[in-house]
C-alpha cells in the first residue's frame, strides 16, 4: 500500500461518523476540547452545563465551525435535572448513545480540617454521584447502539494522594463503577 494510502487508512481508523456522544460540562475547559475532538472526528455531540449564556456562545462557535453539537442547561447535581437531560439525549439520537463522558466536576483547594459537611455533600453529588447515576441513565441508550462507551474523567488524586483529600476521594471512586 502507498504511504498516502496507508496515512488515509490510518486516519479513518479514528472517525466516528455516525456516532453519537453526550459531554457533561463541554462549554469550558477539558470538556470543551472533548466535544470539539469528537465532532471534528465526525460525532454528533449533545452537552450541557448550568450557565446558559456560556453555553449558547458555545453552540454557536460550533455551528460555525460546521460541528453537529447541540447542548441543554442542566445542574448534574439535580437528580431531576439528570433525567431530563437524558431525555433529551434519548430522543434527539433515537434512543442510542455509543459515548458517554462523564466530564463535569470540581475543585476547590482547601485544607482537609476546613472541609465542611456541605462540601462533603456538594462534592459526592458532583464528582460521584452524578455520574453514577448518568451511567445508569444511559445504559439503555448505549447498550442500544451496540457499541457503547463510557469515559470519566477522573484524577491522579484518585489513586495517590496529592493535597486535595476530598477532591481525591470522589476522583477515586470513579474507578469503581461498572456496568454489565
Ligand atoms: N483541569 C485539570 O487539570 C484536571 C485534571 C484532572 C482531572 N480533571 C477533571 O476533568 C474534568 C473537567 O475539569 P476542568 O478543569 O476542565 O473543569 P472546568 O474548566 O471548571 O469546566 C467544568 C465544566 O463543567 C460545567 N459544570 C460544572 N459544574 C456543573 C454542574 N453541577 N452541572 C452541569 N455542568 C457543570 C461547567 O459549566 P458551568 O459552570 O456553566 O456549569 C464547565 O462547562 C473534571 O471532572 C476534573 O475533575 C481536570
Amino acid at each position: 500500500m502507498a504511504q498516502a494510502d496507508c496515512n488515509s487508512s490510518r486516519d479513518n481508523r479514528w472517525l466516528l461518523n455516525g456516532m453519537t456522544a453526550l459531554v457533561t460540562g463541554g462549554s469550558k475547559g477539558l470538556g470543551h476540547a472533548v466535544v470539539e475532538e469528537l465532532a471534528g472526528l465526525g460525532a454528533t455531540i449533545h452537552t450541557c452545563a448550568r450557565t446558559e449564556p456560556v453555553l449558547n456562545e458555545c453552540l454557536q462557535e460550533w455551528k460555525m465551525k460546521g460541528f453537529k453539537v447541540t447542548g441543554s442547561v442542566c445542574d448534574v447535581t439535580s437528580r431531576t435535572e439528570r433525567e431530563k437531560l437524558m431525555s433529551t439525549v434519548s430522543s434527539q439520537f433515537d434512543g442510542k448513545l455509543n459515548i458517554l463522558v462523564n466530564n463535569v466536576g470540581i475543585l476547590y483547594f482547601q485544607r482537609t480540617i476546613d472541609v465542611t459537611p456541605e462540601d462533603i455533600s456538594l462534592y459526592l453529588s458532583t464528582n460521584f454521584e452524578s455520574a453514577y447515576h448518568l451511567c445508569q441513565l444511559a445504559h439503555p441508550l448505549l447498550k442500544n447502539s451496540g457499541a457503547g462507551n463510557i469515559v470519566f474523567m477522573s484524577s491522579v488524586s484518585g489513586v495517590v494522594s496529592v493535597s486535595v483529600s476530598l477532591y481525591g476521594a470522589t476522583k477515586g471512586t470513579q474507578f469503581n463503577v461498572f456496568l454489565i
